[in-house]
């Protein structure tokens, strides 16, 4: 068993349980990050440039978006919300997303995070199930745990524009 599953829970409910704050302390910058990048709630973030690194550039992204989604069609969670949509699209919109979120030389332009998921009826379950297949793809890859948290806690407090169903 790995021992850093219930250390991510506790990061991840702590993320979540903290994310209206988060929201409210980007409540300005957001509005100009989103002209910057067309992405509301995770802008770019200069100070993560060595974590872009730390996953191997835009090449590890690629790679590890292979990885994440295998997990995402394995997770019997997840698998309902992927089997009939394009996959190679949000791999390539997720390698865009990750590494505008960790500053790197790309740019995201994929749908509002609000609008893609209006409808799918995500529930607070989902999102974990899926943020939990993210973090086993990104060990697998042997990305160093801290720079996984790192991304993990952007991540989060998307939360609120992705679950729909309480
Ligand atoms: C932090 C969490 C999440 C992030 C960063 C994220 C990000 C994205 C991105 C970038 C896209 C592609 C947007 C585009 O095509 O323009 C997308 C699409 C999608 N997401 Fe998410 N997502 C998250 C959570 C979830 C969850 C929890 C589910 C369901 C369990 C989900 C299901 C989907 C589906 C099914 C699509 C494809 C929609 C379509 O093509 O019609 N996402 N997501």
């Amino acid at each position: 068993m790995n021992r850093k599953f219930p250390v991510l829970a506790a990061l991840i409910v702590a993320c979540l349980a903290t994310a209206p704050l988060a929201l409210a302390q980007n409540a300005t910058p957001a509005s100009s990050a989103m002209s910057q990048d067309g992405y509301p709630s995770a802008p770019r973030d200069p100070s993560l440039k060595p974590v872009f690194a730390e996953f191997g550039g835009k090449a590890g992204l690629v790679s590890l978006m292979n990885t994440f989604m295998d997990n995402l069609m394995a997770d019997p969670v997840t698998h309902p919300f992927f089997a009939n949509v394009d996959r190679d699209h949000i791999k390539m919109e997720l390698v865009d997303q990750f590494c505008v979120i960790l500053d790197g030389p790309c740019t995201y332009t994929g749908q509002s995070m609000t609008s893609v998921h209006k409808g799918m009826g995500v529930t607070r379950a989902d999102f974990n199930a899926l943020v939990v297949d993210l973090q086993k793809a990104m060990s697998a890859h042997h990305i160093p745990f801290r720079a996984q948290n790192k991304l993990l806690a952007k991540l989060a407090p998307m939360g609120h524009q992705i679950i729909t169903k309480p």
